[in-house]
């Protein structure tokens, strides 16, 4: 059987093709599935999916009128799928459930460093001879405080190199994580953590209860110099909102790898087209804003890890096993 890959990244390219050799056929587009390219899929039981491919119910009924019956996302997040439309449609849906949570952690980490220490506008400098110090100030973090929205698998990693800092751990969680408490986490209300942290990072998945989790009133609650990471979902932040905060002033730096209105942008080449996201565009302006795109999880490691679980998804669904990544149909 012939697989179709919407989404793949130039580098992951051979590494899919390599995976599926031996077990099925696999054709690579660059392009992300959405309302515009599903109609590419017709034809294909299975299909595998990125982070941002865009899996309305518009998607999935043009997926299903095409013969899919099969969606292998490689990613862990799924909240751009309808599952219940997919569930209703009859099209089974898997996700890679675990990967190195050590690629976001660091990478949460990287942004959270190279903002506190003014990184990348040191490198623009020293490219252009200029070796002055003038607005490179950082701030040691031993004996400051850390929050750390959200202590799951990559919360809690990002936590143990906060410790290694010597930082004072702040978490906030719907569950209290036992590793993180042995290395000296307090678990405090969100509004606690937010007057009190240095620096803040979210771990916490978008879910409706956790969309705009930081707000107007959240940012405003931050210390006028804390720095704020999101390597989460960008559904998280109310970015417009953040801009405000950014024009008054606020903040030491802000790291972030995912944006909310990212579909569509992330991931693609628009170096050559005009930029129509204002909100998107003023944020890139900010001398103490890094943004990303999406690429927290892009080592070799979490890739690979994507990959073979992804092809064995595909392995499961072809033998008619329910695997344990399977998110629809929800019972076996
Ligand atoms: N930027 C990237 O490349 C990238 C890559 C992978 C994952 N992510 C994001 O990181 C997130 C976290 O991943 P993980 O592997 O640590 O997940 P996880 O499930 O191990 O941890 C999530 C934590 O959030 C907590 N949580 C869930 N709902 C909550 C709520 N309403 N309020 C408070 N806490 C809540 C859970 O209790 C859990 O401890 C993912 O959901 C995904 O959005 C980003």
């Amino acid at each position: 059987m012939e697989i179709l890959a919407f989404g793949v990244q130039a580098d992951e390219k051979p590494l899919i093709e390599k995976a599926f050799a031996g077990h099925h056929d696999v054709r690579c587009l660059r392009v992300n599935l959405d309302e515009d390219t599903a109609p590419i899929a017709a034809g294909y039981e299975i299909v595998s999916s990125s982070v941002n491919a865009d899996l309305d119910h518009r998607v999935l009924q043009t997926l299903a009128a095409g013969g899919t019956q099969m969606i292998a996302q490689r990613s862990t997040g799924f909240n751009n799928i309808d599952l219940d439309v997919a569930e209703r449609l009859g099209i089974t849906v898997a996700r890679v459930s675990y990967y190195s949570p050590y690629s976001v952690a660091e990478f949460a980490w990287t942004l959270a460093m190279a903002v506190n220490r003014r990184i990348v506008r040191a490198s623009i400098r020293t490219r252009d001879f200029d070796f002055r110090l003038d607005g490179l100030m950082g701030r040691d973090l031993r004996g400051r405080t850390v929050g750390v929205l959200g202590t799951g698998k990559i919360g809690e990693a990002f936590t143990r190199i906060a410790h290694g800092f010597g930082m004072n751990l702040l978490g906030w969680d719907v569950a209290e994580n036992p590793a993180c408490l042995d290395l000296g986490m307090t678990y405090v209300e969100k509004e606690r953590l937010f007057a009190e942290a240095d620096l803040i990072s979210l771990h916490v998945p978008l879910l409706p209860a956790t969309q705009h989790l930081i707000d107007a009133a959240a940012l405003k609650a931050m210390k006028d110099d804390a720095i704020l990471v999101n390597s989460s979902r960008g559904g998280l932040i109310d970015t417009e909102a953040l801009v405000a905060e950014l024009r008054a002033g606020r903040f030491a730096g802000v790291g972030l790898d995912v944006y909310e209105a990212e579909a569509g942008l992330f991931f693609l080449d628009k170096s050559l087209e005009v930029v129509e996201d204002d909100t998107l565009a003023r944020l890139i302006t900010f001398p103490n804003v890094l943004v990303t795109s999406h690429q927290a999880y892009y080592t070799t490691d979490a890739v690979g890890q994507i990959i073979d679980t992804t092809v064995q998804n595909v392995l499961d669904y072809t033998a008619g096993r329910r695997g344990e990544n399977v998110l629809v149909p929800r019972t076996a």
